[in-house]
């Protein structure tokens, strides 16, 4: 049986750091259903966060990182850097690309990084609004795959997470189906073999306005694994109820 895990993407929230630690014990009071849970909080939160994590059973994630490990990289954090304040990194995500200008070579770049650091990866890919209009999804991501796994060690990626997130259900309200992501999922595992991974073991996410209305499709959707949720993830208890919906 492949592990069920559920991590809120927090993105640029809560407000503060102060608000973020009250986040995150309110999200480690709650119970999980024997759940894998994981939160991925700003930057500027993680020490606070982790400290408030300390002995509870929740990991913590950065939401990126840079591929280099020191040096003249204004406003980046090295993989190096988070040793005791995460187990792991989001890498990839859309949000990233887009406004980063993360393309899949620098994907690749940071995932090989990532996967030499001894942190769980946990690789975003998706298809955007055009090219789910086109029917291309299922190559978007297989492509996706090949470049961003391209330069990372297969050792390293043992603890691989993947998060299929349609680019054009982020955020909207308006998930994909479970088919959709079933497919998806499909398309990644393949991909994934083909780049010489046990992609049976590797857990994929369905990622794009997951919600507690939304989850049920997807908890028993084929090949969907668990989920990575945004804005539903700020609130404690829709997050629980998500969360234990996996379980
Ligand atoms: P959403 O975001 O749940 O707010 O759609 C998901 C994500 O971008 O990880």
């Amino acid at each position: 049986m492949r592990e069920r895990l559920v991590v809120g993407n927090w993105k640029m929230n809560p407000p503060n750091i102060a608000d973020a630690v009250e986040l995150a014990r309110a999200v480690a009071a709650r119970p999980h259903g024997g759940v894998v849970v994981g939160v991925a909080p700003p930057t500027i939160a993680l020490a606070a966060v982790a400290d408030a994590l300390r002995g509870r059973d929740i990991a913590v994630y950065a939401q990126d990182v840079h591929w280099e490990e020191r040096g003249a990289f204004t406003s980046q954090i090295a993989a190096s850097m988070l040793r005791g304040l995460a187990t792991g990194t989001i890498v990839g995500h859309s949000e990233v690309r887009r406004d980063q200008c993360d393309d899949d070579a620098r994907v690749a770049k940071k995932l090989a990084r990532v996967a030499e650091s001894g942190l769980r990866p946990l690789l975003c890919v998706g298809e955007s609004a055009a090219e789910h209009g086109a029917g291309d999804a299922t190559a978007v991501v297989a492509r996706q795959i090949e470049l961003d796994l391209a330069g990372a060690s297969r050792r390293g990626l043992e603890r691989l997470v993947v998060a299929y997130e349609p680019i054009w259900a982020i955020g909207t309200g308006n998930p994909a189906t479970a088919d959709h992501a079933s497919a998806a999922a499909r398309a990644v595992r393949a991909a994934l073999k083909r780049a010489g991974l046990d992609a049976d073991i590797v857990p994929v996410l369905y990622g794009g306005s997951v919600s507690a209305r939304s989850v049920a499709e997807f908890a028993k959707a084929d090949g969907i694994d668990g989920a990575l949720v945004g804005g539903a993830s700020l609130d404690p208890d829709e997050f629980a109820a998500i969360v234990r919906a996996f379980g």
